[in-house]
C-alpha cells in the first residue's frame, strides 16, 4: 500500500471517530440524534473493519470500542488525586438555614448558591489529558478508588474525546454512573427470568455492573452519567456553574436542571419543586445538592475532615409510613425460591394503598426481627415493591408471635433446602411442586421464550389445575375442544390459542433452548449454546469441559444445564418438544455444514484478521466442523493467529504444542484457498 492509500486510510479513520462521537453525543447526552440507527450502525461497522484491518491506527479512544473488550482483568486500586469527599446530609430545613448561616458569617459578601439534584448512582471521577479519557476511578475509600476505566468507556454519555478545545490539558470530573429506571426494571425482568436474584434498585444495579470484569456484559446494559464537579489547576472560570457549562461544551452529560440562587428562599423552592418534580425523571434522585458557586468562596469556608464546608445535601424522606404486619406468606416462584410476603393492614403510601411488602429472605426477616403483628416501617424507594424497613419496638405486643421460617414448602410439603452463598431457602421438588411447574410453563409463553401471546399467567394456571396440562410441551397437545370445557374459553379465543400454540412451533431453536428454562441460562447464553453446539442433543450431550469452553459459559452455568439434562423429566419434556414439531436444531441454512476439515478440534481465535471478522471465522469453525473456544488450553486443537496477537497468548499455545496458524493457512485447511 502506498503512503497516500495509507493517508487516505487514516483519514477516513479519524472521520468516521469523530463524525460517531459527534452522533454518540447527540443521542445519548442531547437525545435529538440526526442520523437513523441504522446509519450510525453501519458508519460503526465501517470503523471496525478499517480498525481491524489497519491495527496500527488503534486506539482505545476509539467509538468503535464502546462495545467494551472481552478481556477481562481485576481491578487496578489507584489513589485518588484529589481526595473524593463526600457530602454533609441534612433532612431538615432548620438544617439548611444553619448551613447557610454558617456560610454567610464566613464570608464577607453575600454567597450565591448553585442547586443541583442529588442523583443516586454509584461516584466517579474521570480524568482527561489533552481532551482525552484516560482515567475512570470509583470512590473507594475517598482515598483510592477502583480503575474502572474500560467499563467506563462502554457508558455512551461518558466523552472519549472532548468537543472543542479550550478545555484545559489536564483536568478531573466527577459525577454520578446511574441506570435509568426503565433499563433497571428491563435488566430485573430479565434477571428473574433467568433466576437470577433481581437488583434492589437502580443504584446497586449501577454499582454492580460498574464492578463487572467483562466490559462487553456492561455495554450491554447501559449505564448512563451526570458530571456535577470539576478539579484542575487551570479550569476556565473562578465558578462552579460556568464551569459546569464550559464542560457541557466539551461534550459531558451536565443536568439541564441546574439553578443559580442568591437566597435561601430560592433553594427552598427549588427543593418543593422537585420533591415532585423528580418522580417524572427517568432515573433516581434522593435529594438536591447546594453548593457555594464562588471558588474564592469555598476557599474560605474549607473543609472537614470529610465534606466540604461549601456544600450541602438536602434528601428526600423515602415515603415511609407504619401499619401492622397481619400475617406472612412464603411464595413459591419458578426456580422454588422461597420469598416471604408481608400481608399489611393497609396504609397508604405515595398515593398507592399498599397491603403486601417483600421481607426478602430469612437473613432478612431475622435481621430485622420482625413478628406477627408488630407495626412495621414500610417505604417505597426505587424497589419493585414496597419493603418493611424496621420494627416500632416501642409498640410491640407481648402476643407479638415470632416469624417462624418455614422448613417446608408452603405448596407441596417438601423439605426446603438451602444453597450455599444464596440468601433464600428453595423447594427441591421441581417436577410436583405446583407454583414451580406453572411459573415454568408461563416461562416458556413469554414473549423472548416461545411468545405463545393467546394465553397467560390466568390461563397457565387453569390449564393446570384442571389437569390439562403438566408441563409445558402437553401446550401442544391441546385439542380446541378441551379448551372449550373451560369457563375463560369461547370459540374464538380458543381458536386464537390453538392458533398461536401452533404458530410458536417456528421460533428459533435458541428461544427453545431458552424456553425450557435452564437455570441461570437467559436469552444470550441460550444463543450461544444453541450456536456453538447446534442442536439440543448435542448440548444435553455435553461435558462439562465443553461447556465451560462456549463464551459467556462458567462454571455455575455449566452446572446447571448438566444437572438440568441428568433429570429423566427435563429429557422426557425434550423428547416430548421434538413430537410436537418444535425446532431443536439450528436450521438448515443456518447451521451449513460444508465440511469435516475441522471435525473434534477446539480452535482458538487471537488478533485482527484482514480478510474475515471474527465472527465470520467463529461461522467457518463450526461450518467445517470444529468448535469456537475461548482460551488455550491442553486440549486446544487450534490457534489461528491474526495480526496484533497477545503474546500470552501465543506463549502458552507454543508451550503446549498447539498448532498454529495464520488466517492464509486456515483458509487452506479448510479448503477454501
Ligand atoms: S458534589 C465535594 N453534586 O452524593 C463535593 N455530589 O452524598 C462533591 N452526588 O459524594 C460532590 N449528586 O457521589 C455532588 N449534584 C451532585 C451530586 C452528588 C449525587 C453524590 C456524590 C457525593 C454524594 C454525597
Amino acid at each position: 500500500m502506498t503512503a497516500e492509500e495509507k493517508d487516505r486510510v487514516q483519514q477516513r479513520i479519524m472521520f468516521l471517530r469523530d463524525e460517531l462521537n459527534r452522533h454518540n453525543y447527540l443521542y445519548y447526552v442531547k437525545t435529538a440524534p440526526e442520523i437513523s440507527d441504522f446509519d450510525f450502525d453501519m458508519m460503526l461497522n465501517e470503523l471496525v473493519e478499517l480498525e481491524k484491518q489497519y491495527p496500527e491506527f488503534d486506539d482505545v479512544n476509539s467509538p468503535s470500542r464502546r462495545v467494551g473488550s472481552d478481556s477481562s482483568a481485576e481491578f487496578k486500586q489507584v489513589q485518588h488525586r484529589y481526595p473524593m469527599l463526600s457530602l454533609a446530609n441534612t433532612y431538615s430545613e432548620g438544617e439548611l438555614r444553619d448551613f447557610d448561616n454558617r456560610v454567610r458569617n464566613a464570608l464577607s459578601e453575600p454567597p450565591t448558591y448553585v442547586c443541583e439534584l442529588k442523583f443516586d448512582g454509584v461516584a466517579i471521577g474521570l480524568t482527561y489529558f489533552d481532551g482525552r479519557l484516560v482515567q475512570a476511578v470509583t470512590r473507594g475509600d475517598g482515598s483510592a478508588g477502583d480503575d474502572v476505566t474500560a467499563n467506563a468507556r462502554t457508558i455512551r454519555t461518558i466523552p472519549l474525546k472532548l468537543h472543542g478545545s479550550d478545555y484545559p490539558r489536564e483536568f478531573e470530573i466527577r459525577g454520578e454512573i446511574i441506570m435509568p429506571r426503565a433499563i433497571f426494571d428491563e435488566l430485573n425482568r430479565e434477571r428473574e427470568d433467568e433466576g437470577e436474584q433481581p437488583f434492589a434498585n437502580p443504584r446497586n444495579a449501577a454499582a454492580g455492573t460498574l464492578k463487572l470484569l467483562n466490559p462487553s456484559a456492561v455495554a450491554k446494559r447501559r449505564l448512563d452519567s451526570f458530571f456535577y464537579y470539576m478539579l484542575g489547576e487551570e479550569l476556565p472560570f473562578d465558578n462552579h456553574y460556568q464551569n459546569l457549562m464550559a464542560a457541557k461544551e466539551w461534550g459531558f452529560k451536565i443536568s439541564e436542571h441546574i439553578q443559580l440562587c442568591s437566597n435561601l428562599e430560592c433553594v427552598f423552592d427549588f427543593i418543593k419543586y422537585w420533591d415532585l418534580a423528580r418522580k417524572q425523571l427517568p432515573f433516581d434522585t434522593d435529594g438536591v445538592v447546594v453548593k457555594v458557586n464562588s471558588y474564592r468562596h469555598q476557599a474560605i469556608l474549607g473543609m472537614t475532615a470529610k465534606t466540604p464546608r461549601w456544600a450541602i445535601a438536602y434528601k428526600y424522606k423515602p415515603e415511609q409510613v407504619s401499619t401492622v404486619l397481619l400475617s406472612v406468606d412464603f411464595q413459591v416462584g419458578r426456580t422454588g425460591a422461597i420469598t416471604p410476603v408481608a400481608n399489611l393492614k393497609p396504609v397508604k403510601l405515595a398515593g398507592t394503598v399498599v397491603k403486601r411488602a417483600s421481607l426478602h429472605n430469612a437473613d432478612q426477616v431475622a435481621l430485622l426481627d420482625v413478628r406477627i403483628g408488630d407495626w412495621v416501617y414500610v417505604e417505597k424507594g426505587g424497589e419493585i415493591i414496597p419493603k418493611i424497613v424496621g420494627v416500632d419496638l416501642s409498640k410491640r405486643s407481648p402476643l407479638a408471635k415470632i416469624l417462624e421460617f418455614p422448613t417446608h414448602c408452603p405448596e407441596c410439603g417438601s423439605k426446603l433446602v438451602k444453597i450455599e452463598d444464596e440468601a433464600r431457602h428453595f423447594c427441591p421438588n421441581q417436577f410436583a411442586c405446583p407454583p414451580q411447574i406453572k411459573g415454568r410453563i408461563e416461562h416458556f409463553i413469554s414473549r423472548k421464550a416461545m411468545n405463545i401471546d393467546g394465553l397467560g399467567e390466568e390461563t397457565v394456571a387453569l390449564l393446570y389445575d384442571n389437569g390439562l396440562v403438566k408441563d409445558a410441551a402437553d401446550l401442544y397437545f391441546l385439542k380446541k375442544d378441551q379448551l372449550l370445557l373451560l369457563d375463560r374459553f369461547a370459540h374464538k379465543s380458543a381458536e386464537n390459542a390453538i392458533r398461536s400454540i401452533e404458530k410458536s412451533k417456528n421460533v428459533p431453536f435458541y428461544r427453545v433452548v431458552y424456553a425450557i428454562g435452564i437455570r441461570y441460562v437467559g436469552e444470550a447464553t441460550a444463543r450461544s449454546l444453541a450456536q456453538h453446539f447446534g442442536s439440543m442433543e448435542a448440548i444435553a450431550k455435553a461435558t462439562y469441559n465443553e461447556l465451560v469452553e462456549v463464551e459467556d459459559i462458567g462454571d455455575r452455568i455449566a452446572q446447571s444445564i448438566i444437572e438440568f439434562f441428568s433429570n429423566p423429566a427435563n429429557r422426557q419434556l425434550v423428547e416430548k418438544l421434538k413430537m410436537a414439531g418444535l425446532k431443536l436444531q439450528v436450521e438448515q441454512n443456518e447451521n451449513l455444514q460444508l465440511s469435516d476439515a475441522l471435525k473434534g478440534m477446539s480452535v482458538v481465535i487471537s488478533g485482527t484478521f484482514s480478510k474475515v471478522s471474527r465472527d465470520e471465522l467463529k461461522e467457518l469453525i463450526r461450518q467445517h466442523g470444529g468448535k469456537n473456544v475461548s482460551s488455550v488450553s491442553a486440549s486446544t486443537s487450534l490457534l489461528i493467529a491474526g495480526n496484533n496477537i497477545g503474546p500470552s497468548k501465543l506463549e502458552k499455545a507454543t508451550k503446549l504444542g498447539v498448532k498454529i496458524v495464520g488466517e492464509d493457512e486456515f483458509f487452506k485447511l479448510i479448503g477454501q484457498e
